[in-house]
């Protein structure tokens, strides 16, 4: 799988990442019931197909993701690339609770160490910068954090352009961890160019929307939702927005169909036509989920592509 170098850091990133959030199983923010032997698989039929990088975080299932892939990596020779994030804590209803004191980020740091069974994280992410008066100083803990070999790169989800200028003052960001996808267009205003311009390294989440542009999504399959799924609170899961979104979708299968592709693997190639992404976070809770969307880290798209999918997403903006 092609891979691109993220920002001015050594790290080089395939252009997709395995993305673990749904793998976490149930909280507040849960996919609904998840499959544990099928996590495991799923993270390590990703490694075999050639993805070299995980991205997971401490918050997702209250430490269970992060335990899954500790335990899917045990096996694995070269192991990959390791994301994960600090700045989420949670309460005993599995409720997310920010928390950006130096204290907290620290602990959290050996935590994920512990949980992930390995020595240093290789990309430490803030997962959300609130409260804001409170980045700089959970920067300089994450910064603490390097210094001691825990942790070799940090990285900010979430953020702004003024807020990464806040933090490169006190120790640099190797890269921005944004929402990107055909439906979530607000990177192109004005970050993406900043990072290009500044050598800043973009890993972009939820590419299919989580899940809405794959194709399957229609009135029947929204019912299938687990009840502890929380997409269903998530108004592009809701009326009118879901049913606008569904029939824009269908009109991109089109796309996808006359290039032999489906529409997951043309929404995830979209997302990277953008030079300034180094890779795109996908997310996936079974092997089959990620062979079909792999292929798609190899697509280039040609500018006739391009336009096409503009002329739709103007159409259904
Ligand atoms: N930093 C942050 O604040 C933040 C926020 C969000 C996400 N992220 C990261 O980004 C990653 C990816 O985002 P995401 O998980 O929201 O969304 P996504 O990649 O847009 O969608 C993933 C979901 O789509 C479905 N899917 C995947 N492959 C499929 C296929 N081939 N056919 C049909 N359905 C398929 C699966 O859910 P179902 O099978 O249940 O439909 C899967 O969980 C997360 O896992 C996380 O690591 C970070």
């Amino acid at each position: 799988m092609k891979k691109r170098k993220l920002g001015k850091s050594e790290l080089e990133l395939t252009t997709i990442g395995l993305g673990t959030w749904a793998i976490g199983g149930p909280w507040q923010y849960g996919w609904g019931e998840q499959n544990d032997r099928e996590s495991i698989d799923t993270i390590q039929r990703a490694v075999e197909l050639g993805v070299n990088w995980i991205d997971t975080a401490p918050i997702y299932g209250c430490g269970h993701s992060e335990e899954i892939v500790g335990q899917a990596l045990r096996p694995i020779r070269q192991k990959p690339i390791i994301a994960t994030k600090c700045g989420l804590r949670w309460n005993a209803a599995r409720e997310k609770l920010n928390n950006l004191n130096p204290d907290s980020i620290r602990r959290e740091c050996e935590e994920s160490l512990t949980r992930l069974g390995i020595d240093r994280i290789d990309l430490y992410q803030m997962h959300w910068p609130i409260p804001d008066e409170q980045i700089e100083q959970a920067w300089e803990a994450m910064a603490r954090c390097v210094e001691q070999k825990m942790v070799s790169h940090l990285g900010a989800c979430n953020v702004t352009i003024v807020q990464i200028q806040r933090l490169q003052k006190v120790f640099p960001v190797a890269a921005i961890q944004p929402p990107y996808s055909m439906l979530k267009r607000g990177i192109e205003a004005d970050l993406l160019d900043y990072c290009g311009k500044n050598n800043i390294g973009v890993v972009c989440y939820s590419p299919m929307q989580k899940g809405l542009l794959t194709g399957k999504f229609n009135t029947d399959y929204l019912r299938t939702l687990s009840p502890s799924d929380h997409r269903l609170h998530d108004p592009n899961f809701q009326s009118p927005r879901f049913e606008n979104i569904v029939a824009m979708v269908d009109e991109l299968k089109t796309i996808a169909a006359d290039c032999g592709k489906s529409v997951a693997q043309l929404a995830i190639a979209w997302v990277l036509r953008r030079p300034e992404v180094t890779s795109a976070i996908i997310g996936a809770r079974r092997p089959d989920q990620i062979e079909q969307t792999a292929p798609a880290g190899d697509w280039t798209l040609e500018a006739e592509i391009i336009d096409r999918v503009e002329g739709i997403l103007k159409k259904y903006a």
